[in-house]
Parts: structure tokens; C-alpha cells; sequence
């Protein structure tokens, strides 16, 4: 069995400051969307949902990143309730629906619908949802000024932007973004083997204090280690990577040691926390057991020094691995769940 440290069972987690916001927040965020939303993806109910947000709170988790495309605002509002005050809650909404811009009514109306769902009276960060490179001057042109007006009736007290990571490997959205005055927050794909945003964006988001937040740390792949050996397997065979980590069926085990990670999820999470201009690294979950691991190993020191630099130098050329997007099922799944507890 293995032993959390007790600063991650009494509440307490290491505090970062999300960039200009100056919201001082724990650096492990529980991210209520991707393949598990929470668990309700993976066939848990509601009230487990709840419990979770709850347990969240328990072992210091102090951000909950949401969404109206997550079905989850409901579960995060009900786990959240009577520590309003206590938590940073970003959510976000979309200008598109696939490639079709959304009349800024839509944005506004989907906004207005996280408030009831959570419910607060304001959020503390709002979010663009997964800004694609060839909306973001119309998202800068028709839709900033729209939100500006919004944030001023005190909807929400920061303004964040994401990425479209499944779709733009190479950060061209993000690497505009973090140019402009306009973003308090950046949420950027970044992991053991796609580490574009080093040079691509975390360079613009400290120059202009941009707080970060990280996705796909772990997504799918680093979750589960048979795929990390089938996608370094095609990897070796395009040339990308030496042909002896495609033909090796842990090709990652090198960073499981003494005195190095404990597991696959334990490396990754910690690469993703200690890189420079990383403020929030989000899990997402819907099992209790593996948050509790989760937020124990954001809680540890980095990768020892030779095994980060190994990984550099192994993958820091890679786009896009590990950036699998939501299936069109799992958006109509969280869809229908946004519209069931509207009524
Ligand atoms: N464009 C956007 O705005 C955007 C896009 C994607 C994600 N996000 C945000 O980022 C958050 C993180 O999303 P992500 O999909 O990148 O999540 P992630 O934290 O990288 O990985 C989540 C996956 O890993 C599994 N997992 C988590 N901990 C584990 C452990 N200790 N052992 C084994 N498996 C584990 C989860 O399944 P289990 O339920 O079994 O634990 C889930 O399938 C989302 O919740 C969302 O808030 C935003």
C-alpha cells in the first residue's frame, strides 16, 4: 500500500499565484471535464460526482476548472456549496460550434446559464473554450468587448482563454494570444511528449504574467501504458524517436526508480508541475483513489534533474502526442447532461 504524505490528507497543498490574477490557488486542479467529467463519463451517479467535488475540498484542492460543454457545473456547484468563498471557480463557454461562429448572444446566454448551474453569483475565472487559430481575431474583435461589458456587471472577475489543443498541435492560437493585453489566463496542452508550449507560449505567458493552467498532462495515453508503447512504437516507425523505445514494451520505465516516480500518472504530473511558467496543473477524474495519488504527486519534488533532462532530449521535438480530443459520443453525453439539469 502505498503512503500519501500527510500534507495532501490534512487539507493543506503547495499554493502558486495564477499569474496577474494574483488568486493564490493549490497546485493541483481538479479539472472537471475530459474523459472522466468527474466520473459521470465513465458511468458514476451524481451524488458520487458530488462526493468527489467534496473529497476534492478535503484534500486542498482550492481550483475546479468546469465548463458548460462538461455536463458538470451541477456536481461542482452542489460539492462546492457552503465554500464559495473558500474556492476559485473558472468555467467557460464557446464562440463556435465546429467551424460556425455563435452569435455573442449565445456566449452571454451560456455564461448567464453557469451562474444558475453552479450557482454564484460570479465566476472567478472565464473562459474562451478551446479558441481554434482561425477565430481568434474575430474572438478578440466581436467577442472581448461583448465580455468586457459582462465582467463589469461583476459576472466574472478574470478573463482566461484555452486552447484547441486536438486540433492545433502547434499552439498557433495561443502563441497570438499571450502577445495581446487582453488574457489574465492561458490553459495550454502540455506533457512528457508534447512539450511545444516551452518555446510556443510559456515564454509569452511570463512575460506578461499570464497565469497557466495545464492540460493533457495525462490525458489518455500517459493513464494508460500500453497506449504510451503503441504511439512510441509509430513514433519509432515515422523516425521521431530511436527505433529501441519503439521496440521497448515500457519504453517510459526509465523514470520509475528509487528516488524518481512511482508510476507512469506520478512522472508525468510532476514534468508537467515543475516546468517554468506552470502555475495550475489539472487532473481530471472521477475516482477518489487516484486523486488522492494525484494530488500527492503534484505535491512532490520534480523528476530528478537527469530524468527531465532525458525527456527533453528525447521528446521535446513531438507535436501533438497524447492530445486526443473529446469523441462527438462524449459531447453529446455532456450536452445531454448540461440540458437534463437545466430543467
Ligand atoms: N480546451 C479545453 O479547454 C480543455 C480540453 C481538455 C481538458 N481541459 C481541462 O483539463 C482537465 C484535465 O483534462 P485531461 O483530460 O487532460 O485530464 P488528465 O488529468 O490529463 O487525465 C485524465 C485521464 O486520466 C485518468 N487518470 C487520472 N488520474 C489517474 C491515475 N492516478 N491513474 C490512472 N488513471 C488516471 C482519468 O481516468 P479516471 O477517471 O479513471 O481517473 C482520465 O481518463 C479537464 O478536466 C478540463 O478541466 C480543458
Amino acid at each position: 500500500m502505498t503512503l500519501l504524505p500527510l500534507h495532501t490528507l490534512d487539507g493543506s497543498m503547495d499554493t502558486v499565484t495564477l499569474g496577474r490574477t494574483g488568486l493564490k490557488v493549490g497546485v493541483a486542479g481538479l479539472g472537471c471535464g475530459g474523459f472522466s467529467r468527474l466520473g459521470l463519463a465513465t458511468g458514476k451517479t451524481e451524488a458520487e460526482a458530488v462526493a468527489l467535488v467534496k473529497r476534492a475540498l478535503d484534500l486542498g484542492v482550492t481550483l475546479f476548472d468546469t465548463a458548460a460543454a462538461y455536463g458538470t457545473e451541477g456536481v461542482v456547484g452542489q460539492g462546492l456549496a457552503g465554500s464559495r468563498d473558500k474556492v476559485v471557480i473558472a468555467t467557460k463557454g464557446f464562440m463556435n460550434d465546429g467551424d460556425t461562429l455563435l452569435p455573442t448572444g449565445k456566449l452571454v446566454a451560456s455564461l448567464d446559464s453557469s451562474l444558475k448551474l453552479l450557482p454564484t453569483d460570479h465566476v472567478d475565472v472565464f473562459q474562451l473554450h478551446g479558441v481554434r487559430a482561425a477565430h481568434y481575431d474575430h474572438a478578440v474583435k466581436v467577442f472581448l468587448p461583448v465580455l468586457k461589458r459582462e465582467q463589469e456587471k461583476g459576472k466574472f472577475r478574470f478573463l482566461g482563454i484555452t486552447e484547441s489543443a486536438a486540433s492545433d498541435h502547434s499552439a498557433q492560437m495561443l502563441s497570438r494570444a499571450v502577445k495581446d493585453d487582453h488574457w489574465d489566463t492561458a490553459m495550454l496542452a502540455f506533457n512528457l511528449m508534447h512539450q511545444h508550449a516551452r518555446k510556443a507560449v510559456l515564454p509569452g505567458t511570463m512575460a506578461k504574467r499570464i497565469g497557466t493552467l495545464v492540460m493533457f498532462a495525462v490525458r489518455n495515453i500517459f493513464a494508460k501504458p500500453e497506449r504510451v508503447a503503441k504511439a512510441m512504437k509509430e513514433l519509432a516507425n515515422e523516425g521521431k524517436v530511436p527505433k529501441a523505445l519503439g521496440d521497448d514494451p515500457n519504453p517510459l520505465g526509465f523514470l520509475i526508480h528509487e528516488g524518481g516516480a512511482t508510476s507512469l500518472t506520478d512522472a508525468a504530473y510532476r514534468f508537467a508541475r515543475y516546468e517554468p511558467g506552470i502555475d495550475v496543473v489539472l487532473f481530471g477524474t472521477g475516482d477518489v483513489k487516484h486523486m488522492e495519488t494525484n494530488i500527492a504527486s503534484l505535491n512532490k519534488p520534480p523528476l530528478p534533474a537527469a530524468d527531465r533532462q532525458k525527456l527533453i532530449d528525447l521528446f521535446s521535438h513531438l507535436l501533438g502526442v497524447g492530445l486526443e480530443g473529446a469523441t462527438p459520443a462524449v459531447r453529446a453525453e455532456a450536452e445531454r447532461l448540461r440540458a437534463a439539469q437545466k430543467m
